[in-house]
């Protein structure tokens, strides 16, 4: 794979990293580690953060910006200001930075927000310091800050084993139009995964996950009635019993003709599968005037991973 990063440069650094989508989320047992083995299909969608690295005279400082900011911290509590340090001290870098991040995948939504944060940070940062990284090593990198931080750096749709960090892109055919429905909650991970486990009896978990073949073939075949039909959370159950209101969006989308409607990850997030740009569009009103979730947004997928734009 080519360097990620080749030149050191004056100006600023910015990249757009994709939210995801688990199109399949299989959940296995506990591992050593306090991880889940897990089988998952992730998928790229159209709602992006944007992380651009500025000149700082030392150490490394952040900043959020958009409706969310007041949500997330702007220290080590962050995952691209950990990402940027982790960098640093991988590197033996002593220049500092400053990161402003653009936010706008919800927070705890589900939908790897914090992680797209932390890989586009891995990516603006290794540009910004000038580092010879190719995407592989960040990717590597980017799996000791979390199981999701590797896959906003390859985009598209992917196969994911292990903790979820043991990538293999897939073949995918289309395109896919969401409606994406947000909570005015929240969702911690851990906590979905701890009700997961107290909801479901130890011999009916899977010590080892399979990806669903018939996902695999549908996607390859294009057709998104039949991908719809076969969207599958495990997490789903555990998210409704800790957010009831979730049942009550899934239904919503359902009764409204969507192909398929899924928590997205751990939630509270929900995604609905519709035939085309109209169809989104058309639930996105139905949903909107029947007062369902905070905010409403169409988006496509796949689309590619963490990108450059103009700073
Ligand atoms: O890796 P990340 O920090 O994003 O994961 C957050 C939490 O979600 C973990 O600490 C763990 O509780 C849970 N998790 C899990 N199994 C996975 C991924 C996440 O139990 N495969």
């Amino acid at each position: 794979m080519s360097p990620a990063a080749e030149s050191p440069t004056d100006g600023g650094v910015r990249v757009r990293v994709p939210g995801k989508i688990n199109l399949a989320l299989r959940v296995g047992r506990v591992r050593e580690d306090g991880y889940h083995e897990l089988a998952t299909i992730f998928q790229a969608v159209s709602l992006y953060d944007d992380v651009t690295a500025l000149p700082a005279r030392d150490g490394i400082t952040c900043e959020v910006l958009g409706a969310q900011a007041h949500k997330i911290g702007v220290g080590e509590d962050n995952l691209a200001w950990r990402a940027a340090d982790l960098l640093k001290q991988a590197y033996d870098v002593s220049e500092g930075i400053h990161l402003v991040i653009d936010k706008r995948i919800p927070v705890a939504g589900g939908m790897a927000g914090g992680s797209a944060d932390a890989a586009g940070s891995l990516l603006a940062c290794a540009r910004f310091w000038g580092l010879r990284i190719s995407v592989d090593d960040l990717m590597r990198l980017g799996a000791q800050l979390g199981a999701d931080v590797p896959f906003p750096l390859m985009g598209g749709c992917a196969i994911g084993l292990g903790k979820g960090e043991t990538l293999t892109p897939m073949l995918s055919r289309g395109v896919y139009h969401w409606v994406l429905g947000f909570s005015a909650s929240q969702l911690s991970t851990p906590e979905v995964f701890r009700r997961f486990d107290e909801l479901s009896p130890s011999h009916t978990i899977p010590e080892i996950p399979d990806i669903p073949q018939d996902l695999m073939v549908a996607l390859i075949s294009g057709d998104p009635a039949r991908v719809g039909e076969r969207l599958i959370n495990d997490l789903g159950a555990a998210a409704c019993s800790l957010l009831p209101e979730l049942n009550t969006t899934l239904r919503a989308g359902r009764e409204a003709g969507c192909l398929g409607a899924i928590i997205s990850g751990s939630g509270p997030t929900v995604a609905f599968l519709t035939q085309s740009e109209e169809a989104a569009a058309d639930l996105g009103v139905t949903l909107s005037c029947l007062g369902i979730a905070k905010d409403i947004r169409l988006v496509t997928g796949p689309v590619g991973g963490a990108a450059f734009i103009d700073a």
